[in-house]
């Protein structure tokens, strides 16, 4: 995955390009700055960081993470609110931003690349950096026929796989999950209070407060 989005970079956000797409991303860019209004916030695999300058808009400081300098290259190259900071850090540890804590985090298109095995040790190392009660918003695709790429195979944890190309000619099996509400919650377990799941035509949103 992370050879994967260092190869891709350059042209990753032809994804934010498509027609059929462009409503929800609007709706979806307006909802954001409200869900951190005034808190400290840790970005997850921000990418390119499209969704970066949304939900920090009024956020009162907003550390972008991503293991990737390639992706974080283009996030940096453009303009932020002022109280974004970029850092390299592997999502698994966050050894990277020390001892520091969080009231809120974001994670766009982050959680369909977690094998459904992983999902939980992840969730753990993400919520032991943040602070009881903190915000918790995860964004990211619902599989929508003819707009989505095809599911190749599924595993015996019931993981969800497609065949990618890029430009160079490179060919790529990409795990890709799409949960449906109740099995995300189900992940979520008791880590989670008052979640909150929004279906837009080609996104989910999950926001919920860490327990
Ligand atoms: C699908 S992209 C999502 C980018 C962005 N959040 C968005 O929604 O447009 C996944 C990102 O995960 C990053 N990534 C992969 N493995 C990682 C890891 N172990 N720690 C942090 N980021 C990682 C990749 O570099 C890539 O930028």
């Amino acid at each position: 995955m992370l050879d994967y989005y260092k190869r891709r970079a350059a042209v990753y956000e032809r994804i934010y390009a498509k027609p059929e797409r462009q409503a929800d991303l609007r709706a979806i860019e307006a909802a954001l700055p409200a869900l951190f209004a005034g808190r400290s916030v840790l970005e997850v695999a921000c990418g390119t960081g499209w969704w970066t300058p949304h939900g920090a808009r009024d956020a009162r400081r907003w550390l972008a993470t991503d293991l990737n300098p390639e992706t974080m290259d283009v996030a940096r190259a453009k303009p932020m609110p002022a109280c974004v900071e970029f850092r390299t850090a592997d999502a698994w540890t966050f050894v990277e931003i020390g001892n520091e804590t969080f009231d809120a985090a974001f994670a766009g298109h982050w959680w369909s690349h977690l094998a459904l095995e992983r999902v939980p040790a992840w969730l753990d190392a993400l919520h032991a950096r943040l602070e009881p009660g903190a915000r918790v918003v995860l964004l990211d695709n619902r599989y929508v026929e003819g707009s989505s790429t095809p599911i190749s195979r599924r595993d015996e944890h019931g993981n969800s796989y497609q065949l990618r190309s890029l430009d160079d000619g490179s060919r790529h099996e990409v795990l890709k999950n799409f949960p449906q509400r109740d099995e995300a919650l189900a992940l979520l377990g008791t880590r989670a209070r008052a979640p909150q799941w929004t279906e837009y035509p080609h996104y989910w949103l999950l926001s919920y407060e860490r327990s």
